[in-house]
C-alpha cells in the first residue's frame, strides 16, 4: 500500500520535491536553485527548461533518498510560484519565451494606461485583483506582442498559456492535460472569481485569445497521470494550488478569520473569508483560497514582493554574511530601537501601496551604523510590511485574526519572529512542519486520493512548535512603525 505523497514546490528561487507520510511528516526533501535573469531594469525571467529540469531532478532525488519505489507513492500535489507566465507551442511543448516572473515590472506603463482609461473597477469587481504588472494578463499580452508571430499563432490555436503549475502538468503528462486550478487561475486577472470561469470581457480588454487558456479545475482534482519516463512509473497528479493558497491549506486555516503569513522570496498574508468574496477598502486582493468539490472558499491577501529576497540580497549582493542563518546573531548585536530603515522596494512596492516605480533605499545611517544594523533593518522591514498588511486586514474584516500562523524560510529566525509578534501586537504561531506550502499541496492530493476524509481531519494534524507573544510596549511599537511609514513615503514615486 502506498505510504507517501510527493509534493512539488516550484518556487521563485528554487524547486523542491518533498515526500510526506500520511501524518504530514517530511520524509525526504530535495532542493535545487536555478538562475534568476534580469535582462533590464525591473525585468525578471526564468528559463522554463531550468524550472522543468530542477523539478524532475528533485523529484527523482527525493524518491531515491527515501529508498522507496514508485508504488509506495500515492500521488502528486503541485504548488508553484503564482502569476509567472509561460507560453508554449502545443505541438512541441517548447516555450516561445522565458517565463516572465511575477516580480517583473515591464508592463507598468500598460497597466498605468489601463488604470487611466478607467478599467480598475471592472478588473477588481470580477477578479478581486488590481491592475498591476504583478498579475499574468499583461505579461501574457506582452509575449503575444513582442515575440515574432506569436499573436497570429495564438489566434490559430497553436499556442498554450499557463502559469507554472500548468506548464509542469503539461510536461509531466506528455502534453495530454492543459489545466490549472482555481487558485492559480484567480491570479491571472482573466478569471471571474464569482462565476469561476474565464471572463470574455477581460480577455477582450487584455487582448487574449481564448484558445490559449487551460481548463480550470478544483484544487483537489484529476490532473492526469505522469508519463512513466519522468519518475520511473505513472503517478496521478491530484492536487494543485498556488503556493500561498497551498500554505493556507498546509497551515489548516480553514475557518473564516484564520490567517497565515509565508515568508519566502516575498511575503504573503492570507486570511480565510469563507464562501463570501469580500472586497477590500485598502487595496488588498480578493482571491480564491481553495476550491473543493466545486465549492469556492475565498481569502483576502496582502502581497509583499520582497521578504526573504532581502536576505538573499544582503548575502549575495552586499556579501554581508555567508549564510542566512548568521542573520539572527547579527541582529541580536544591534541596539534596540536603532534608527536604520531599509525599504526593499527592489521591484516596486506591493500591497497596500501598489507602486511599481518605487525603488529601494536605506535611511537613518549614522557613523556607528555597521553590518549588523543594516541586516537587522532588512529583517525588520519584513515585519513592518506585515504590519502594513495587518492594519489593512483589520480594517477590512469584521473578525480580524487574533493570532498569525507563520511559515517559510525566514521564520526559523527567532529574533525576527519576536520582532514580528512585537510589531503586530498579536501572538505568532510557528508550526512543527515549516514546509507548509508543499504540505498543503500534498494534503490536496491526499483529499482527492482518499487519504483524508475532509478538512477537519487535516486540521487535526496541525501542530504548534513555538508561540511568540508580543512584549513591546505600545508606545515603542508606534514610534518604530511611524519611522517605517516615513521611510516608505520617501521611496514612493507619487506622494501618498
Ligand atoms: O505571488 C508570488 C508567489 O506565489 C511567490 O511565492 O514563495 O516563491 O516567494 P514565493
Amino acid at each position: 500500500m502506498a505510504s507517501h505523497l510527493l509534493a512539488i514546490d516550484q518556487g521563485t528561487t528554487s524547486s523542491r520535491a518533498i515526500l510526506f507520510d500520511r501524518e504530514g511528516h517530511v520524509v525526504t526533501t530535495a532542493q535545487r536553485e536555478f538562475p534568476q535573469q534580469f535582462p533590464e531594469d525591473g525585468w525578471v525571467e526564468h528559463d522554463p527548461e531550468a524550472l522543468w529540469e530542477t523539478v524532475v531532478d528533485t523529484c527523482r532525488e527525493a524518491i531515491e533518498n527515501a529508498s522507496i519505489g514508485i508504488d509506495d507513492i500515492l500521488g502528486i500535489g503541485i504548488t508553484n510560484q503564482r502569476e509567472t507566465t509561460l507560453v508554449w507551442d502545443r505541438a512541441t511543448g517548447k516555450p516561445l519565451y522565458n517565463a516572465i516572473v511575477w516580480q517583473d515590472r515591464r508592463t507598468a506603463e500598460t497597466c498605468e494606461q489601463l488604470r487611466e482609461a478607467g478599467h480598475t473597477e471592472v478588473v477588481q469587481s470580477r477578479t478581486g485583483l488590481l491592475i498591476d504588472p504583478y498579475f499574468s494578463a499583461t505579461k501574457l499580452a506582452w509575449i503575444l506582442d513582442n515575440v515574432a508571430g506569436a499573436r497570429e499563432r495564438a489566434e490559430r490555436g497553436e499556442l498554450a498559456f499557463g502559469t507554472v503549475d500548468t506548464f509542469l502538468i503539461w510536461r509531466l503528462t506528455g502534453g495530454r492535460v492543459h489545466a490549472t486550478d482555481a487558485t492559480n487561475a484567480s491570479r491571472t486577472a482573466l478569471f471571474n472569481i464569482h462565476e469561476q470561469s474565464w471572463d470574455p470581457s477581460l480577455l477582450e480588454l487584455f487582448g487574449i485569445p481564448e484558445s490559449l487558456l487551460p481548463e480550470v479545475k478544483d484544487s483537489s482534482d484529476d490532473f492526469g497521470q505522469t508519463d512513466a519516463e519522468w519518475l520511473g512509473g505513472e503517478l496521478p497528479i491530484a492536487g494543485v494550488a498556488g503556493d500561498q493558497q497551498a500554505a493556507l491549506v498546509g497551515q489548516a486555516c480553514f475557518a473564516p478569520g484564520m490567517g497565515k503569513s509565508t515568508y519566502g522570496t516575498g511575503c504573503f498574508m492570507i486570511v480565510n473569508t469563507g464562501h463570501e468574496a469580500g472586497v477590500s477598502r485598502n487595496r488588498l486582493l480578493t482571491t480564491v483560497g481553495y476550491r473543493l468539490n466545486g465549492v469556492t472558499t475565498y481569502a483576502m491577501e496582502g502581497s509583499i514582493f520582497v521578504a526573504g529576497a532581502t536576505v538573499q540580497w544582503l548575502r549575495d549582493g552586499l556579501q554581508l554574511f555567508a549564510d542566512a542563518a548568521e542573520t539572527e546573531a547579527l541582529a541580536r548585536k544591534t541596539r534596540r530601537g536603532h534608527s536604520v530603515y531599509l525599504v526593499p522596494a527592489f521591484t516596486g512596492l506591493g500591497a497596500p501601496y501598489w507602486d511599481p516605480k518605487a525603488r529601494g533605499a536605506i535611511f537613518g545611517l549614522t557613523r556607528d551604523t555597521g553590518i549588523a544594523e543594516i541586516v537587522a533593518a532588512g529583517l525588520q522591514a519584513v515585519c513592518y510590511q506585515t504590519r502594513d498588511l495587518q492594519m489593512c486586514i483589520n480594517d477590512d474584516m469584521t473578525a480580524a485574526p487574533g493570532t498569525l500562523r507563520v511559515d517559510g524560510g525566514m521564520v526559523a529566525n527567532n529574533w525576527v519572529m519576536q520582532f514580528l509578534a512585537d510589531m503586530l501586537g498579536v501572538r505568532v504561531d510557528r508550526p512543527t512542519v515549516l514546509e507548509t506550502t508543499a504540505l498543503g499541496a500534498a494534503y490536496l492530493a491526499g483529499l482527492r486520493l482518499g487519504w483524508y476524509r475532509d478538512l477537519e481531519e487535516i486540521a487535526g494534524l496541525w501542530r504548534c512548535e513555538r508561540s511568540f507573544e508580543p512584549e513591546m510596549p505600545e508606545e515603542e511599537r508606534s514610534r518604530l512603525y511611524d519611522g517605517w511609514l516615513e521611510a516608505v513615503d520617501r521611496v514612493r514615486s507619487a506622494p501618498a
